[in-house]
């Protein structure tokens, strides 16, 4: 058992952390410095258990991963309802074999151009000068790509229709007094779900309507290998809406993080901005993508996996979580274990230059094992292209120096990243 109850200061010092970070990664940390790799969350009606550390992750991830069921009973379930995120077993392996061939890294050259124009078409609506938050401008950025990339539409002029019912279904599954009180009464959802839900049905009858008078093949997007297979629309709206929020919210915060990143350390913002300057055509310099790994393990966007135990796991002497408990395994903590990481807490991304020094399973932003992130690949390119295009594009200064990371869906910078922009 976690053995946080024999140190009497714990409490004070956990609450403590919470009041100075105004989020629960303060306690989290706290736990982690004074009780180790393994202890259960000490509140009143939420104990899950949470481990960290590359031995753990690997067990959880690979060795023992039958024993973590990733279907839960909590606001993502009720939501993704049959997704790919939220079931187990032959049920998941087959909604995976359908969508993984338009993610593979064979699709992606076919995305290069599209990412770029997109990101264009939103940087075009800039004026010289001004300032920008980008936590809203990477959103419009990450929705337009992933909607073209899987769903072959241009979704330009639905943003504005769409955008409240996304934002509020994203809130609908972040951490909040439901973890506590399961049932309490969540007013304010249902109508923009339902006008998201509207919006994703409408898509596939538009696809069905375009099929019906057609013979030639459309399409081989996502939407297409998901019609093909003879899925019936709600399990294909499960995998659209899954694939929506997992594949737009997580890259909204990777591009919101390092632009925070870079605006907090101009040094290297300005050498990333000259070697990408004098890339050759179509090339990236590799300290772009230290910059992205960097940034990715200070704030992975996915920064914890949730699991519900399908038999007893244990982790070492007496470390065991029994069956049907709550545990996560904490992203966030593995990549700042200061046991594994030097300077675990500084924005250095040359420790990414000239390969990783650490050990397997200690840096994992994808998660790892056959569920890793089914769009990993696809997220790096994007958050390549992205990146590269606005710096060659703009200049940007960060406005706002006071930044912290809160626990919604994914791990976001608030208030938000403001950056005075101006054109090159
Ligand atoms: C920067 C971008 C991204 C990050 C950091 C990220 C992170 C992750 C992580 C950590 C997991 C594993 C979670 C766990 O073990 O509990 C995961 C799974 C997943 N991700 Fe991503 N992701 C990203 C982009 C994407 C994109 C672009 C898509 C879709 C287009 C996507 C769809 C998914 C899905 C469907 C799963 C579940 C896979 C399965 O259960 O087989 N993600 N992601």
């Amino acid at each position: 058992m976690a053995s946080h109850t024999s140190d009497p200061q714990l409490g004070l010092a956990v609450l403590k952390a919470f009041l100075a970070e105004k989020s629960p990664l303060g306690p989290l940390r706290v736990m982690a410095e004074r009780v180790g790799r393994f202890f259960q969350v000490p509140l009143p009606g939420f104990k899950p258990y949470i481990v960290f550390g590359p031995e753990a992750v690997r067990k959880v991830l690979i060795t023992e991963r039958k024993k973590f069921l990733w279907r839960n009973h909590d606001p993502v379930a009720d939501l993704l309802n049959r997704g790919v995120l939220v079931t187990d077993g032959e049920e998941h392996d087959h909604y995976r074999a359908l969508m993984e061939p338009a993610l593979s890294h064979q699709s992606l050259p076919a995305y290069t151009e599209m990412m770029c124009r997109q990101t264009d078409r939103v940087s075009a609506a800039w004026k010289d000068g001004e300032t920008i938050d980008m936590l809203v401008e990477g959103r419009k950025i990450a929705l337009l790509i992933i909607m073209d990339a899987l769903f072959n539409l241009d979704a330009w002029d639905d943003i504005p229709k769409i955008w409240q019912p996304i934002l509020k279904t994203i809130d609908y599954i972040s951490p909040g007094p439901w973890i506590l009180w399961r049932n309490i009464p969540r007013p304010g959802y249902k109508k923009h779900i339902k006008a998201l839900d509207e919006y994703l049905y409408q898509i596939i009858k538009t696809r069905r309507a375009q099929l019906s008078t057609s013979h030639l093949p459309l399409s081989t997007d996502l939407l297409q290998h998901l019609i093909d297979s003879g899925l019936p629309d709600p399990i294909i709206r499960d995998q659209m809406l899954t694939m929506l929020i997992a594949g737009h919210d997580t890259s909204t915060a990777l591009l919101a993080w390092t632009f925070a990143l870079l605006g907090q350390h101009p040094a290297i913002l300005a050498q990333l901005t000259s070697d990408l300057d004098s890339a050759p055509e179509g090339e990236h310099p590799h300290l772009l993508d230290e910059v992205i790994k960097e940034s990715l393990r200070l704030y992975p966007p996915i920064h914890i996996g949730n699991r519900i135990m399908a038999e007893d796991a244990s982790f070492g002497e007496g470390q065991t979580i029994p069956t049907h408990a709550r545990m996560f395994y904490s992203i966030f903590l593995t990549h700042r274990d200061p046991q594994i990481w030097e300077k675990a807490e500084s924005f250095c991304p040359e420790r990414f230059a000239r390969g990783r020094k650490t050990p397997p399973m200690s840096y994992i932003p994808f998660g790892g094992g056959p569920r890793a992130c089914i769009g990993a690949a696809f997220g790096q390119q994007e958050a390549r292209i992205v990146i590269a295009r606005l710096l060659q594009t703009f200049n940007f200064e960060l406005v706002n120096k006071k930044i912290h990371p809160h626990m919604g869906a994914t791990l976001e910078p608030r208030p938000g990243v403001m950056m005075k922009v101006t054109k090159k």
